[in-house]
């Protein structure tokens, strides 16, 4: 289920099985959450949560809680955060027009758009109906970060008005969209493990510039990954017209060898026109670009990561016997964003 750069196994042992054993309840949880009475409804709920995924989020959740004192809601925190990310991914591959996701048939694909919007909708309520246990200060967050979340995509959809910097718009759709679930992620590990508040902070910020590096990465992938590894279709982004960080690069240095490139970018291609823009855009430097503006953010999370070291060593108090361990993990999850192939 983990694949290579957020393996477990690259953790300390004795936090490793810890991990180990709260993300075997945590599927638990998610596969009950995504079953009910109605065959067909449980058939489609659970139909990509059984077909794969890293578990990112609720990973980092736990780890996050292992900083403190972990309380029982922990683990339903995590299952809230993987089922409101899987949700995003039923509606975001109808948006998408995706027709792979986690290696198997996209829900649209497999059923249709209606189905994979209100199942998408099924699992936002099953996240809510979870959250209701976690108190008010988890329900306000989580809504908040939903209501960020949708606002990315509207604005990746709507586009940058025109006295905006294009590339300014899409790290703020960055943020939004995938910064924000991913922060709260880690946030919610620290308040249901009794951190204290400046630790909360340090965590939200930490999840923020990793979720930004981690969708700048997702956004490469779209161009240099095989199907086969990432679980997608490659070239998603340039089928739909969508502008990435890369393609930015290309548009804004304007360079004539970049004719055909840039003739292909931000409309919709077929399927022979997409082949092209993979192929030019693989070879080209921007991809280079992209992750060193990657990088940037990495630096910002493992900031924070040195942050909650020293509030550990203030507040010691707050803090609990995994806490080193967990503090290194979060930095090799920080390092380990643009090593990702899937
Ligand atoms: C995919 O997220 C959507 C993005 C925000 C890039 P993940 O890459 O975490 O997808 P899964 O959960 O592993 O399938
Ligand atoms: C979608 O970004 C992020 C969210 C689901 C909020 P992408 O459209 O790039 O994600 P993938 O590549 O389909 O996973
Ligand atoms: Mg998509
Ligand atoms: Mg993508």
């Amino acid at each position: 289920m983990t694949t290579e750069p957020f393996s477990l196994q690259r953790l300390e042992p004795n936090l490793g099985s810890q991990i180990a054993a709260d993300l075997v309840v945590v599927e638990e949880k998610l596969m009950q959450a995504a079953t009910t009475s109605d065959p067909f409804i449980s058939e489609v709920a659970s139909h990509l949560a059984q077909a794969g995924g890293k578990r990112l989020r609720p990973m980092l959740c736990l780890i996050s809680g292992q900083l403190g004192h972990p309380t029982a809601e922990l683990l339903d925190a995590a299952v809230v955060v993987e089922i409101t990310h899987l949700a995003t991914l039923y509606h975001d591959d109808v948006m998408d027009e995706a027709v792979k996701r986690r290696g198997a048939d996209s829900v649209n694909s497999r059923w249709n758009n209606t189905i994979a919007i209100l199942t998408g909708d099924f699992l936002f309520a099953k996240a809510s109906q979870i959250l209701a246990n976690l108190g008010p200060d988890a329900v306000l967050l989580q809504a908040e970060t939903f209501e960020r979340l949708v606002s990315g995509q509207i604005h990746e959809t709507v586009g940058p008005d025109n006295d905006v910097n294009q590339i300014h718009h899409y790290l703020q759709v960055l943020s939004d969209k995938t910064g924000s679930l991913i922060a709260t992620s880690a946030r919610f590990g620290g308040m249901f493990s009794g951190l204290p508040h400046d630790a909360l902070q340090a965590l939200s910020a930490y999840g923020e510039a990793l979720g930004v590096a981690f969708q700048i990465a997702d956004d490469i992938l779209d161009i240099s990954s095989e199907s086969s590894e990432s679980g997608k279709t490659p070239g998603t982004d340039l089928r739909e017209g969508i502008l990435t960080l890369p393609m930015m690069f290309v548009l804004n240095t304007n360079k004539p060898e970049d004719k055909e490139l840039i003739a292909l970018l931000g409309k919709p291609l077929t399927d022979d026109e997409t082949q092209q823009a993979i192929m030019l855009l693989r070879k080209h430097d921007a991809i280079q670009e992209a992750r060193a503006e990657a990088e940037k953010y990495i630096a910002i999370a493992k900031q924070q990561v040195v942050k909650l070291r020293e509030i550990a060593l203030i507040q010691s108090e707050g803090f609990g016997p995994q806490s080193p361990s967990a503090l290194e993990a979060l930095d090799l999850i920080a390092n380990s964003v643009l090593d990702r192939r899937v």
